[in-house]
């Protein structure tokens, strides 16, 4: 089969052919028709990640043709029983084992959900890490209702823009945080009430000036500006943390513990999670937003893109058939 290759960290990625998976016990074959970056896999290609493998095929969102059905593919391997937090043995598709920028995959067959019917190839390859991570972030932790006031920083980025539609589409009024204002725009149109570029160095004044007292804020930066979301939550708030790319935060504790603010760290989420998060998309029909569509052949442009931060929403691959 055709497949985009990771052979070595900081070396370009090899578009050629690669052996076809064979379905292990309970496995099923899936021809994929689209998949999407997450950035875990340009924190791999960087040899930021653990467990390197390689040569190797990266890509955690898929979406394609199994025994007939179209489905998507929870990229979660063995969660396992309790739905608090995940098993030791748990895994995500595209490291170690082969991922999604392949014609076909190997996966569980209860990994496997309907594609839902308003999404073309490219939407639904756009859903699932980034869907599930935020439909966990948003309900599962969050508990998001409408009339709730959230704050979404990042809004460009995948799990970002999902979290930010699965508020909306559950009636809060939602904020964003971004470094570009022909982002913020966009999210404007979205539906967003409004937003800030964290890049001016007083993103902080700027938005308490509109909205304060937030109900819910999710992040995945940290850093810095990390003590100024403590400030913005509003008492017996909370801030839900799904990544860390700026790295160490301090707050003052007294900001937290005086008003009764509560922070949840999530990561990916449940089996059952995958399911309700697929049902929830269908029933409301949210549309992932993608950014763009490369070509598998074009892997290193979708990489550098997103790693450059251009995208609003997911980079997809349209797959050859
Ligand atoms: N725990 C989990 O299960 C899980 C799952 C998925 C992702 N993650 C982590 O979450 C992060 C985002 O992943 P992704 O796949 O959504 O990546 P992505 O599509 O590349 O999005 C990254 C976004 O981060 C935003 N950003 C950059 N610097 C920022 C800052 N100083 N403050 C606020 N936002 C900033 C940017 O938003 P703008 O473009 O608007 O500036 C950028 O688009 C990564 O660290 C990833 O490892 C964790």
């Amino acid at each position: 089969m055709k497949a985009l290759v990771y052979t070595s960290s900081g070396e370009a990625l090899q578009y050629g052919d690669y052996p076809d998976p064979t379905p292990g016990d309970g496995e099923v074959l899936v021809q994929l028709r689209a998949a999407a970056l997450n950035h875990r896999d340009v924190w791999i290609t960087q040899g930021l990640y653990p467990g390197i493998r390689t040569p190797s095929i990266l890509g955690s969102d898929g979406a394609g043709v199994s025994e007939g059905n179209e489905v998507v593919i929870n990229p979660g391997i063995d969660w396992g029983d309790n739905p608090a937090y995940p098993s030791r043995g748990y895994k995500v598709i595209g490291m170690p084992d082969d991922g999604t920028f392949a014609q076909y995959i190997a996966v569980q067959r209860n990994q496997l959900a309907p594609k839902p019917d308003h999404l073309s190839w490219e939407q639904a390859a756009a859903l699932p890490l980034g869907g599930l991570t935020a439909y966990r972030a948003i309900f599962t932790k969050a508990k998001v209702s409408a009339g709730q006031r959230v704050l979404v920083t990042g809004i460009g980025g995948g799990v970002a823009l999902m979290a930010a539609q699965f508020a909306l589409a559950a009636g809060a009024e939602v904020w964003g945080t971004s470094s570009s204002a022909e982002k913020l725009q966009k999210a404007k149109k979205m539906g967003f009430a409004g937003g800030v570029n964290y890049k001016d160095a007083d993103w902080y004044t700027q938005l308490s000036a509109h909205a304060v007292d937030f109900d819910v804020i999710v992040d995945s930066a940290g850093g810095d500006a990390f003590a100024h979301l403590v400030k913005l939550c509003r008492p017996g708030g909370c801030i839900v943390v799904y990544g860390g790319g700026k790295g160490l935060s301090s707050f003052k504790p007294q900001h937290l513990f005086w008003r009764q603010i509560s922070i949840h760290g999530t990561s990916m989420g449940a089996d059952q999670e995958f399911q309700d998060m697929v049902d929830f998309v269908a029933q409301h029909r949210i549309t992932p937003v993608v950014d763009s569509v490369y070509a598998l052949s074009d892997g290193n442009n979708a990489f550098q893109r997103m790693d450059r931060g251009l995208q609003f929403g997911k980079i997809v691959f349209s797959i050859p058939q």
